[in-house]
């Protein structure tokens, strides 16, 4: 019997590397679309590295539709898309929001046409937190409303959830038959990815300089960098930095892989459904700091800076609804993300 194969858009990325991964080890045939655009080639060395099993790539701009979907067709049928490919710098969004708006939204519409074209029956899509915005509550659930996006980046992320909700609602509808013969979707909100494959054959290795927090500690304990600015130190939490959801990245492509049985086994009861993804836990950056310092024994040259435009004081998710309905649940802690961090970190790029 053919194994299910399935279209993993930025399938070079951080996390679609890692999740093809996860998908290979699972059983599954992928073919990855990946234009390299802040990825490398070299991921797919490292999933060969780990897996043995060499991909297919193809190199197409996916907000192109009529070329994605011309160069994608010979490739099919498949039986699910996970959606990753998107520019996600919050502080580049600001300075570019049109070539976000481009490259974010346009291939979000190509995957809708893909699944149309190419008669796909189940997507699933990388969303973000930062949909949330400050929230007001913690844990953040689900049903917490969207706040207004403080970036191009997030405002992205908030429109293309708001077109994949409608067009799977709008196919339930048009089409009246019951869930099992139409499309379904879902929207997976992570919280802070971070950390790298157990192996250290792959890890995080975008062509933008990182900017996100343990990047920035292992490039500073490396002696990449001088030294880690603390973005603010007075903020209302237990001891002043910001409070973030740190998940790692293994535990993140899991998810995807039970997200995906899912809809492939028909369990989805909704034609659209959302999910946080975290572990459900806070950990500050001063924290932080100290489970690298703690995990890998090397220590960091850091200094308390002012605040960073835009960050939110303290999230992290209510992860309820993704454990009882996909039955996931984090395997790894900051621990492990920091350990494994610093081990990518001394092998990436050699
Ligand atoms: C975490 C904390 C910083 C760097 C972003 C995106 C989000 C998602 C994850 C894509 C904050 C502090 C950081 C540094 C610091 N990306 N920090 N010094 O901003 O929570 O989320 O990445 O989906 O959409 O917004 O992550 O790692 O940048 O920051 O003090 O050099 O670390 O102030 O409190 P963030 P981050």
């Amino acid at each position: 019997m053919n194994k299910p194969k399935i279209l993993v858009t930025g399938g070079c990325g951080y996390i679609g590397s890692h999740t093809i991964v996860d998908l290979l080890d699972s059983g599954y045939d992928v073919v990855s679309i990946d234009n390299f655009i802040n990825s490398s080639p070299s991921a797919l060395k490292g999933i060969e590295a780990i897996t043995g099993k060499k991909i297919e790539n193809i190199d197409c701009d996916l907000s192109d539709t009529s070329d994605a979907i011309q160069r994608t067709r010979q490739f099919g049928p498949f039986d699910g898309i996970i959606h990753f490919a998107a520019l996600k710098s919050v502080g580049e969004s600001v300075f570019q929001p049109l070539r976000y708006y481009h490259n974010n939204i346009g291939s979000t519409l190509t995957t809708m046409k893909m699944m149309e074209e190419l008669n796909i029956p189940c997507l699933i899509f990388s969303s973000s937190c930062t949909v949330y915005g400050s929230p007001e509550k913690l844990p953040v659930t689900e049903d917490t409303p969207f706040s207004k996006a403080e970036n191009p980046y997030g405002a992205t992320k908030q429109a293309c959830e708001i077109l994949y909700e409608q067009y799977f609602r709008s196919l339930s509808v048009q089409s009246g038959k019951s869930l099992a013969s139409g499309k379904s979707g879902v929207s997976l909100r992570y919280f802070n990815p971070a950390g790298a494959h157990l192996s250290a054959l792959l890890g995080e290795s975008s062509l933008n300089a990182p900017t996100n927090l343990v990047p920035v500690i292992t490039e500073t304990a490396i002696g990449l960098r001088g030294q880690l600015m603390v973005y603010g130190d007075d903020y209302p939490t237990r001891d002043g930095s910001c409070i973030r959801d740190y998940i790692h990245v293994m535990d993140l492509a899991r998810a995807h892989t039970l997200a995906l049985e899912h809809l492939l086994d028909h369990k989805q009861t909704e034609p659209y459904q959302v999910y946080n993804l975290g572990i459900g836990e806070g950990v500050t950056v001063l924290e932080a700091i100290h489970a690298f310092e703690v995990a890998t024994g090397v220590k960091v040259n850091y200094k308390i800076g002012p605040r960073r435009t835009g960050d939110v004081a303290a999230i992290y998710a209510d992860n309820n609804l993704i454990t009882q309905q996909l039955h996931w649940k984090p395997a790894m802690d900051i621990n492990s993300i920091m350990s494994s961090a610093w081990e990518w970190e001394k092998v990436k790029g050699k």
